[in-house]
């Protein structure tokens, strides 16, 4: 587990898209995890200025989210489909065909996910995941007492998620229930991840993240068992870490920070 601390949300986002970059450039048809949510709100458009100034190709990428809202359409402007095309999808050129986002509409959930699954496996798999980390510690919507080995299904929304996630919304009732959601198990599959949190309502989380015991608890801390996890946090989401100055020496011995 690798923790580089920064000293604001801009910045996080900014190494973030230097982490997704270098993947690119030595894999331009890598598989590439995204996570919504305001955390990646700004490696994303690190990514399309990239693009757009910098010709960052996504002609061969291939992405896959890790959730979706049950029963909110497509074009709904809180779906995470309509997320990801406003905020990256739409400003970079990644063929629609390569796009996979778990359908929230589906009649089917249960073949819809092992499909999901199963696609993952057939594209190679996910070279390079993302990931947010919720209040109460989850990843994806993994909430508390999630199997750290689960896969993609249905969850039901912790009620502090929901309390979360109704900014989003015009009011409390309209945050759905449930989502479907990638699990802890698909996460762990990736050749890489990277967890962004800013904010000091993540500080919590974070440290029981990093440096509490691995537990279905708090299913971000599965990734202590994870061989290549990058943790990208600012100032205020790292405020609870116990261990703080030994991750900022290893970052200043380190002689090829990203
Ligand atoms: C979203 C997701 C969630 C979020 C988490 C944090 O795709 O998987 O785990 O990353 O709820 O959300 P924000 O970034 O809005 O604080």
């Amino acid at each position: 587990m690798e923790i580089i601390i920064q000293p604001t949300a801009e910045e996080m986002s900014r190494v973030a898209a230097r982490v997704v970059a270098k993947t690119l450039y030595a894999k331009p048809n890598a598989v590439i995890g995204l996570a919504t949510g305001s955390t990646p709100l700004g490696l994303y458009r690190e990514l399309v200025r990239m693009h757009k100034e910098e010709g960052l190709d996504f002609s061969q990428v291939t992405t896959f989210n890790l959730d979706e809202y049950v029963g909110l359409r497509q074009k709904h402007p809180q779906s995470y489909h309509y997320f990801m095309h406003e905020n990256l999808f739409k400003h970079i050129n990644i063929p629609q065909q390569n796009i996979y986002i778990p359908s929230g509409t589906t009649d089917n959930y249960e073949a819809f996910c092992q499909w999901y699954e199963r696609r993952i496996v057939e594209c190679g798999g996910i070279d390079l995941q993302i990931l947010g980390i919720g209040s109460d510690g989850h990843i994806a919507f993994n909430e508390p007492t999630s199997s750290l080995g689960s896969r993609t299904r249905i969850k039901t929304l912790a009620r502090q998620t929901i309390q979360d996630n109704a900014r989003f919304f015009d009011k409390i009732e309209d945050v759905p229930v449930y989502a479907i959601t990638m699990g802890v198990g698909t996460i762990m599959e990736a050749r890489k991840v990277i967890l962004l949190a800013n904010g000091g309502n993540k500080a919590a989380a974070v440290a029981a993240a990093i440096e509490g015991p691995v537990t279905s608890m708090i299913t971000a801390s599965a990734l202590q068992l994870h061989p290549n996890t990058l943790f990208i946090v600012d100032q205020e989401a790292a405020g609870d870490l116990k261990m703080r100055d030994y991750y900022d020496w290893i970052q200043e011995k380190m002689p090829d920070a990203p």
